[in-house]
């Protein structure tokens, strides 16, 4: 298989679906009332992965893992306005320590969904005022962890998160207001590109980069109205954000889960008879070449900083490893900028509202590994050449 030597083979969680014991963060919170998450679990113990990080380090090396996308959760780093908790920041640079002994890449993300308390009762994104927090706590990271790690991700899915958070009201912080999900929206940019020039002035080596959410969205018939809905679907959800924030990055992380098929009509979203995993997801894996490929223009080395699927019997999840191998190895043969592969996730976890119901792991919640562990450790055997 023709993978350059230096591609990045991994996994990815965030601190608040595994580590366990977030108390002090805004999620946290809204866990505790009911109806917010599936069957009323926390996020309370998760994989207990604060305490258990070297057995997650041990299921990367078990399955030939050379990279690792984790996130740092600001609500223990800074519990409180201003106070760090140095107890804590030592406990996450063991961690980095672990994994760099074991010559495992390090992806962090500084924003996954989750903001301290204090924030959030201040409107959290939705505030230009806190912008300043962030990249405070950003600079913080960067200075702190300085040599260990080895790329920044500013942001995850913000796309996601004002669409969840700020237009649905599925999500915490649970609203249904335009005003603010706009405002979130553009201040979400502002931090991104505050967060490169801060992290910069510390590591102007260490690669930065956002992270959104991407959908390969298929026009049902191959007209103009359906391809131009498609269009404007791209741009909307993914492309416009990205418009702003690519001249302050050294690389596009792209999550890639599903295909949505659009006709400009009524119903505008057309259900089709593709394969669906447990969320009812449509399962695509010939659709990471075309987000790649799509988002190319932005001129920047790509990541798939998430793809995966909810599949708790495992049914799909070894035939979907095996063409998104393919999938990638044509993305580089045909000179698209892809460097690295990122599968989420690397154990089940706490899915958000829906709680432990979702099964995305390669890996079960106690670390028992499912028949695609195996897969994909020989997977990225051949790949590497080995
Ligand atoms: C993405 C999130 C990640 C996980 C997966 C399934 O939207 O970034 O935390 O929930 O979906």
């Amino acid at each position: 298989m023709a993978f350059p030597e230096n591609f990045l083979f991994g996994s990815a969680t965030s601190a608040h679906q595994i580590e366990g014991g977030n108390i002090n963060s805004d999620w946290y919170a809204w866990e505790q009332i009911p109806g917010h998450i599936r069957g009323g679990s926390t996020s309370l113990i998760a994989c207990d992965s604060w305490n258990k990080y070297n057995e997650d380090i041990k299921l990367l090396l078990n399955t030939n893992q050379n990279a690792y996308r984790m996130s740092i959760e600001w609500a223990k780093i800074e519990p409180e306005e201003g106070m760090f908790n140095k107890k804590a920041i030592n406990h996450c640079r063991k961690q980095f320590e672990l994994l760099k002994k074991n010559n495992i890449k390090i992806m962090v993300t500084l924003f996954h969904f989750t903001l301290p308390q204090w924030v959030a009762k201040k409107d959290g994104f939705a505030s230009k005022d806190n912008i300043k927090y962030f990249v405070r706590f950003c600079q913080k990271m960067a200075e702190e962890y300085k040599g260990s790690i080895d790329f920044w991700a500013t942001l995850n899915e913000p796309n996601v998160y004002v669409q969840k958070g700020y237009i649905e009201g599925s999500w915490c912080p649970g609203e249904k207001n335009k005003i603010k999900a706009l405002k979130s929206w553009s201040n979400f940019i502002k931090a991104h590109n505050l967060v490169y020039n801060a992290i910069k002035s510390v590591s102007p080596q260490t690669p930065i980069g956002p992270v959104v959410s991407t959908m390969v969205f298929k026009p049902y018939k191959n007209n103009i109205l359906d391809r131009s809905l498609c269009y404007l679907a791209r741009l909307f959800f993914y492309n416009a954000m990205l418009k702003r924030m690519a001249k302050k990055s050294d690389f596009i992380g792209l999550n890639y889960y599903l295909k949505t098929t659009l006709q400009a009509k009524n119903p505008i979203v057309v259900k089709d008879n593709s394969v669906q995993n447990d969320y009812g997801w449509h399962v695509h894996p010939e659709g990471i070449y075309e987000t790649i490929e799509e988002c190319t223009k932005w001129g920047k080395p790509i990541y798939i900083t998430e793809n995966g699927l909810a599949d708790a019997k495992d049914r799909l999840r070894p035939q979907f490893l095996k063409d998104t191998f393919d999938w990638l190895q044509k993305a580089i043969a045909d000179n698209l900028p892809i460097k690295g592969y990122f599968h989420w996730s690397l154990l089940d976890n706490f899915e958000w509202a829906s709680g432990y119901t979702m099964k995305f792991g390669l890996h079960t919640i106690d670390r028992k590994p499912r028949p695609s562990a195996q897969i994909y450790a020989e997977l990225i055997k051949k790949s590497s050449g080995n």
